[in-house]
């Protein structure tokens, strides 16, 4: 049978993997995989990040060079923009991207795109592993169709999944490797499939038992993670209108050995997942008549963090007998979380648009930064220097690179969006 010489390619490791689109979540599995063993071929568009995966040299955080660079000399793994290499694949693991488009609906372009590459190549006998997050239904209403549009059936002559990814770039205790890994396939032996081959390089696989409750589970984890943001967020404000420290709250209430579990406030939402993968949640209950009213509830109030810290610095600066306009301030960390080089959707783009558009002067740095793209052009990171010269400093992101000591003694007027500077007291401290 067709499976059970898939399934012998995979624990023999003779299976040729491949993986389409090399980004935070490609490049380290496919690192992975290569690691166990296997043969790695990765598919990207962009020819710069092929070329320096081809030269060992990583543009991912979580995966070091001197990880990288062995594999590629060692011929486990290769990169291609040629998408002719999937006729050799027995296994394909999706990981383009999936972004919302101006009106939150669900840009599936990526995904389309990458399927009809895979279509083209097709071959029997081959796994096929959507991994970019998406809105239940995807795999068996859009993939599936795809796939067998050339007269081959799911589950008898080729294999599909959905596997969510959960992987955290920037954390250093659970990665691609620890992190559990949900897999549900379209029929049983699809998902045996998928349990199969990701047990071969990674730590914990939990099968289930559709590509549907695969997909729902991201999106339960991520939907969770959203409302609690958007609940503390909105405790924050509360506490600021009943002059209450919101930060003490939450540690206080983390004491409970049970049934609490602390989230914490902040300047708004940003990266790939949080802010943007509810909202495929929502617009697809949508077409069942379901309205997801926590979900858009929470982006309301998560939307509204970059208002709240910029009327903050307003209200500081106005306590020291200082207008917004004119005024020199500095933002410290530009990336959407700490210690991480990720600025898609960060809160700290929307604080500057709004600072600017006060009449505010400007500036930013961050260690891991070295530019960012606004509306009106590129803004460039500015050195310690232009803290002394700030009127007012905003912690955007509390990086741990940043001399929290050096800045409460330097800066004239600090707003601390993220509590980075908890145990210190200072009269120049603004809090959230
Ligand atoms: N970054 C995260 O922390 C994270 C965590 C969990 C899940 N996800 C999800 O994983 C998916 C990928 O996210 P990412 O952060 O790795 O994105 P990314 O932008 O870092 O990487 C995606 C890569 O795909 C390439 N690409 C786009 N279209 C392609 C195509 N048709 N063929 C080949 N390559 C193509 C891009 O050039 C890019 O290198 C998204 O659905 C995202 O929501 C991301």
């Amino acid at each position: 049978m067709i499976s059970d010489q898939l399934a012998e390619k995979i624990r023999s490791k003779s299976a040729k993997v491949g993986v389409i689109g090399m980004g935070y979540v490609g490049m380290p599995l496919a690192v992975e995989f290569a690691e166990a063993g296997f043969d790695v071929c990765g598919i990207d568009l962009s020819e710069a990040k092929v070329e320096r995966a081809n030269a060992g040299d990583s543009y991912i955080g979580d995966v070091p060079s001197s990880v990288l660079a062995p594999l590629v000399k060692s011929g486990k793994l290769r990169a291609t923009t040629d998408f002719s290499v999937i006729r050799d694949f027995d296994t394909v693991n999706i990981c383009v991207p999936t972004p919302l488009r101006k009106t939150k609906d669900p840009d599936m372009s990526y995904i389309d795109a990458a399927c009809q590459q895979i279509a083209e190549y097709f071959h029997p006998g081959m796994l096929v592993i959507l991994e970019s997050t998406t809105y239940p239904g995807t795999t068996e209403e859009v993939v599936l169709p795809m796939l067998e549009k050339g007269g081959l059936k799911v589950g008898q002559d080729f294999f599909l999944c959905f596997s969510p990814e959960r992987v955290d770039p920037g954390n250093p205790k659970f990665q691609t490797k620890n992190i559990p890994k949900v897999v549900g396939g379209s029929t049983a032996a699809c998902t045996e499939l998928g349990r199969l081959f990701y047990s071969q390089a990674l730590e914990k696989v939990v099968p289930v038992s559709s590509t549907q409750v695969a997909e729902m589970v991201k999106l339960l984890e991520n939907t969770f993670r959203m409302i609690n943001i958007g609940l503390v967020n909105e405790l924050a404000i509360m506490c600021e209108g009943m002059g209450i420290n919101v930060w003490e709250v939450i540690d206080a209430a983390a004491t409970k050995p049970f049934g609490f579990m602390p989230f914490y406030p902040g300047p708004g939402l940003g990266g790939h997942c949080i802010p943007i993968d509810p909202f495929y949640l929502s617009w697809k209950t949508k077409q069942a008549g379901i309205e997801a009213r926590f979900i858009e509830l929470a982006g309301y109030i998560n939307g509204q963090m970059p208002h709240f810290v910029v009327n903050k610095v307003q209200n500081a600066l106005n306590d020291h007998s200082k207008a917004v306009k004119g005024s020199k301030v500095h933002i410290m960390g530009v990336s959407y979380k700490r210690d991480i080089d990720d600025v898609r959707e960060s809160p700290a783009l929307d604080i500057i648009l709004l600072l600017q558009k006060r009449g505010a002067e400007v500036s930013f740095s961050d260690p891991h930064v070295a530019q960012i793209r606004l509306e009106h052009g590129t803004m460039c990171a500015k050195d310690g220097d232009a803290v002394k010269s700030a009127d007012c400093v905003v912690i955007v992101t509390d990086h741990s690179a940043f001399d929290y000591k050096a800045l409460v003694k330097d800066a004239k007027l600090i707003v601390d969006s993220r509590n980075a500077l908890k145990g210190i007291t200072a009269n120049n401290i603004v809090r959230l």
